[in-house]
């Protein structure tokens, strides 16, 4: 739940504003967004890589406001496709502080970040080295470029989202000698400037060992590198991947604890090789944003399915929250309009869309005088809900309204109809 969360006269409040008044004035489904909580993890990431830098990830949930409070927080941003990269640029957003990423970077994307002068390009194939180098020359630029690494470490977490073992779609394998290859490539190309090697293992991952094992592994590969061509690269980044409760019983790392153990090891490494120990970048995008977010619902049906459980369909579902469907992810949720005395009741919540895998909590307990036009609350909502929502089934996609100080304000808006029937060729409106 956002660090704000409170329960004020029975009903939930967030950053000092009351669910009722919200949902009365936005409608449901609704995400809220929890702006200082979101800005004070900035900070406790900033504080733990003080002397590194921190790039949220815009992927877990981007949009004009989050990209301001994120410069204003002092942190830069990773973005993985020409709209997000666009989202920051329309706000402003200092583009040297912007990483690009992708594993298959359109010509269009990468002309755009070289034309609005990013910070830095992660590259990810042999192909896009080759391209950047031409577009580069072509364009008269000299971008600052990254090496994606995959450094072979099983990481624990769902298979979708884990991303450092081999047989899968990102990086240069460290085992094969393909990033050393890449890095041969890249510093052949007197356009591309090669300032360091990029590793991201997965998202969600409460363990911090695989975070370990990755700087250990591409601090080696900089000695590698050291050897053969004689460079030091100034820069390590380590990706995002750092887990966040999202039912009682997660243990979310700390970014300090995190930093430190990191630091330490690169920091040996390098040292006993007599290497300049690379300025440490992370990348969390569910860390910053996940916590602070939440999605509110009304209560429209409960079905009772005799001696098994009861099913409880929200207004919303599967279209803006994918998670449950795709990882078998787990969530929490409470009645949030009203307390309630009663007994629990088990429960699952489920969506409005025609599929029965729509659900949105597959077990919690709610409680048994729960009624139509009540309000639950999901937790932890802030990262890849909104930012991988769909119009599945015709439904608009929900708004996003940002609370503090008991203030709330839309900063991103319901979609209506008419914005989905405006892309019908055949519908004139
Ligand atoms: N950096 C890179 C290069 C990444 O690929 C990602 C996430 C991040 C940073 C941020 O990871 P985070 O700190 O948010 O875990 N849709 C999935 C998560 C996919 C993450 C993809 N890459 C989910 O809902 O769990």
């Amino acid at each position: 739940w956002p660090r704000s969360a409170k329960r004020d006269e029975g009903s939930l409040t967030i950053g000092g504003a009351d669910v009722r008044d919200l949902a009365g004035e936005y409608g449901t489904p609704l995400y809220v967004l929890d702006e200082e909580d979101f800005r004070a993890r900035c900070r406790e990431y900033r504080a733990a890589f003080h002397d590194g830098d921190v790039h949220y990830a815009g992927k877990a949930f981007l949009c004009g406001a989050v990209a301001r409070w994120i410069d204003e927080e002092g942190l830069g941003l990773d973005v993985c496709s020409g709209g997000e990269l666009a989202v920051a640029l329309a706000v402003d957003f200092p583009p040297e502080k912007i990483t690009l990423h992708g594993s298959n970077k359109s010509i269009a994307e990468l002309t755009r970040a070289l034309e609005a002068g990013v910070g830095r390009i992660v590259v990810d194939s042999y192909e896009e080295i080759a391209r950047l180098g031409f577009l580069a020359d072509k364009l008269g630029k000299r971008p600052k470029v990254m090496v994606r690494v995959t450094t072979g470490v099983e990481a624990h977490t769902h298979e979708f989202i884990a991303t450092a073992h081999d047989d899968q779609k990102f990086g240069f394998a460290r085992s094969s000698g393909a990033a050393l290859e890449a890095v041969r490539r890249t510093l052949e190309l007197t356009q591309l400037e090669l300032v360091g090697l990029h590793s991201h293992i997965g998202s969600q991952i409460f363990d911090t060992d695989g975070f370990e094992v990755a700087a250990h592994r591409v601090a080696e590969l900089l000695v590698a590198i050291k050897h053969e061509h004689g460079v030091d690269l100034p820069e390590l980044d380590l990706g995002g991947g750092f887990g966040i409760a999202y039912v009682p019983g997660d243990d979310a790392p700390d970014p300090k604890r995190l930093a430190d153990n990191m630091r330490r090891i690169v920091a040996k490494e390098c040292e006993s090789y007599g290497l300049a120990v690379p300025r440490l970048v992370v990348e969390p995008g569910r860390a910053i944003v996940g916590p602070g977010g939440i999605t509110l619902y009304e209560v429209g049906t409960i079905k009772d399915v005799e001696g098994i459980r009861t099913y409880v369909s929200v207004d919303g579902g599967m279209s803006d929250n994918l998670r449950t469907a795709l990882y078998g992810a787990e969530y929490t949720s409470v009645l949030a309009s009203r307390v309630s005395e009663a007994g629990p009741m088990l429960s699952r919540m489920v969506g409005k869309h025609c599929e029965s895998g729509d659900i949105v909590v597959r077990d919690l307990w709610l409680p048994d005088d729960l009624a139509v036009g009540d309000l639950v609350a999901v937790a932890a909502t802030g990262a890849y809900c909104r930012s991988m929502a769909s119009n599945y089934n015709f439904v608009p996609r929900p708004a996003v309204v940002a609370v503090r100080d008991g203030a709330a304000r839309v900063i991103v808006r319901r979609e209506t109809e008419d914005d989905l029937l405006r892309l019908d060729g055949e519908v004139t409106r």
